[in-house]
């Protein structure tokens, strides 16, 4: 990993490097319309966890977590954060900057009050940072996808003790 990276919350100047980045790692511009889309939003988006990685002052990296619903059978609504998307220039990949931003989110969310995170990705990747299949604690995804691809990690000791059910995204990820 290179020492010129740093980590830091994105500002509006960012954005359209932030949609380039989207746009040309998932080799379509979904992601990066969900981005935008996601940011318009302002009862699931917190500025300070859309996050850029530079490189000498370069956007090389981006990771954005928004808030969730973990709807339990009961139908009680529990606040926990989406991490999506994720996203690292491919001359940039394997060089543990997406780790960087995973590491970072982390942090801020906890640092913001928040209690848990829930991914969906690769099943060997989100591991080393700590999540685990939600299984665990019988937390479901809204489709069907294999469920080690559904991953959650606490925040805090507990912080998803007594918690299960069904996660609700916001409904801009609808579009993706
Ligand atoms: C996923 C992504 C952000 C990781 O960024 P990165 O800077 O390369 O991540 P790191 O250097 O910390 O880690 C690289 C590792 O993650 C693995 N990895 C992570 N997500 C992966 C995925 N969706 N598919 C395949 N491999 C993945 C790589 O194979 C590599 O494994 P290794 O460390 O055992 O070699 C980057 O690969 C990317 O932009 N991919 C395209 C967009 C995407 O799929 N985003 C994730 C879904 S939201």
């Amino acid at each position: 990993m290179t020492e010129r990276l740093t980590v830091r919350q994105e500002t509006p100047n960012d954005f359209n490097e932030v949609f380039e980045i989207n746009q040309i790692a998932f080799g379509q511009d979904n992601e990066a319309r969900l981005v935008d889309a996601l940011r318009r939003n302002p009862t699931v988006f917190i500025p300070e966890l859309s996050l850029v990685a530079t490189d000498n002052n370069k956007i090389v990296g981006h990771i954005l977590l928004t808030k969730i619903i973990i709807k339990d059978d009961n139908g009680n609504l529990i606040e926990s954060l989406g991490l999506a998307p994720m996203a690292v220039r491919p001359e940039f990949q394997k060089s543990g900057i997406g780790g960087q931003l995973i590491k970072q989110g982390l942090k801020v969310a906890k640092d913001l009050g928040f209690t848990s995170v829930i991914v969906l990705g690769h099943e060997h990747y989100y591991p080393k940072f700590g999540f685990e299949p939600a299984d665990k604690w019988n937390i479901k995804a809204p489709f069907d996808i294999p469920s080690d691809v559904f991953m959650a990690i606490e925040l805090v000791k507990d912080g998803l003790k007594n918690i299960s059910g069904t996660v609700i995204y916001p409904k801009e990820f609808e579009t993706v």
